[in-house]
């Protein structure tokens, strides 16, 4: 026979499309009614219009029919402004310590910080933090992105994301994109800026990124760093001890030298150094030799001044073949370069 209590457990294995936690843990369930066979029940959403609703319908009845049901009558309601405000604080307090700092910091929190960096800007920062992000996800890995660029932020026109996070009150459920959670500020320029990206501290904003951002279950949280030695990338430092560094260079010697900079203050603030990439490295012809259109050896002499080693050498990549997009395919001749990096970085990170 169906009982309540029957119900409720089928129920606990049905998620939220978005928050990847179950509809009764989140308090989502309400009015229960069976009869007989017939269950009859009202699920109440974060926000109005969820587009996941088809999803989690499909999910409820499902689960429903698995253990006898043989009708499903299901009602849609949104929460209200309080309930709305007992989840974001369930949410947080999954999300920080007690004394509020978030626990993906814990050092025993299971996820590896990389922070990708260069000296100079233009080097492939972002580039290298996308196609790294997206292949470590590809070979199964769960993996955020922070564009900690706050200024001059181009994750989501890189990765041609055109949606926009939901909220839940203060609470940010980062946009998915090719496996991979992200979060930018990009998303909440102009038009739709709530207050709490507002304001001239640097800090301040990256820890909200980290706190109020619904991020789940990860292994890796890439970060992509603006150009520099500048406030955010010291606030990183001092926020994230434990964040590895990846130090972006193009072969070009005077890049290299600006590079190594930024290397140097890694060193300063105690970031482990994961290695220099050189992007842009030379581009294959159609023969399927090498021209290097901007020198040689720019990564190398980084990673010798910086007592560490190169670890990825990206060529340029052919355009046409990726359509313009920033995410290059996983059997392309770059995509496959990014493949061989993540495995290293799995292997030793
Ligand atoms: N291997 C590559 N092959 C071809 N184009 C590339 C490659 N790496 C980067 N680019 C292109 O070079 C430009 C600069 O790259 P990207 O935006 O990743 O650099 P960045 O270091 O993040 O720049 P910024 O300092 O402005 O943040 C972009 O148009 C990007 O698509
Ligand atoms: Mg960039």
């Amino acid at each position: 026979m169906l009982t309540h209590e029957k119900v409720m457990d089928a129920l606990k294995h049905v998620e939220d499309p978005e928050l990847h936690k179950s509809i009764v843990e989140l308090n989502m369930v309400r009015n229960i009614k069976i009869e007989g066979t017939h269950i009859q029940l009202e699920v109440v959403l974060t926000i109005q219009g969820c587009p996941l609703k088809a999803k989690i319908q499909e999910d409820i009845e499902n689960s429903l029919k698995a253990i006898g049901a043989s009708t499903v009558s299901l009602q849609f309601g949104s929460m209200t402004k309080e309930e709305r405000e007992a989840l974001t604080k369930l949410l947080k307090s999954n999300a920080t310590t007690e004394t509020g700092m978030p626990n993906m910091l814990r050092p025993d929190s299971g996820v590896t910080f990389i922070a990708v960096t260069s000296g100079k800007g233009g080097v492939g920062k972002s580039t290298v933090t996308i196609n790294l992000a997206v292949s470590l996800a590809r070979m199964g890995k769960r993996v955020g992105i922070l564009d900690a660029d706050i200024y001059g932020f181009s994750v989501p026109a890189m990765m041609a994301i055109s949606q926009k996070p939901t909220m839940i009150d203060q609470t940010v459920i980062p946009v998915v994109s090719h496996g991979v959670k992200v979060m930018s500020m990009g998303f909440f320029a102009a038009d739709d800026n709530p207050v709490m990206w507002r304001g001239p501290m640097l800090n301040k904003w990256i820890k909200n990124f980290l706190v109020n951002t619904h991020w789940g279950e990860l292994d890796y949280l890439l970060l992509d760093l603006p150009p520099g030695t500048g406030d955010v990338a010291i606030d990183v430092a001092a926020m994230i001890p434990q964040a590895k560094e990846i130090v972006v260079t193009t072969p070009h010697n005077v890049a290299s030298f600006v590079a190594s900079r930024a290397g140097a203050m890694a060193k300063h603030t105690q970031h482990e150094i994961l290695g220099v990439i050189e992007n842009m490295a030379y581009f294959e012809e159609q023969d399927g030799s090498r021209n290097y259109l901007f020198g040689k050896g720019g990564g190398a002499i980084l990673a010798q001044r910086l007592e560490t080693e190169v670890i990825s050498t990206i060529p340029f990549s052919n355009r046409k073949e990726n359509n313009d997009a920033s995410v290059f395919d996983e059997e392309s001749y770059v995509g496959e370069t990014f493949t061989s990096l993540a495995e290293d970085i799995i292997n030793q990170a």
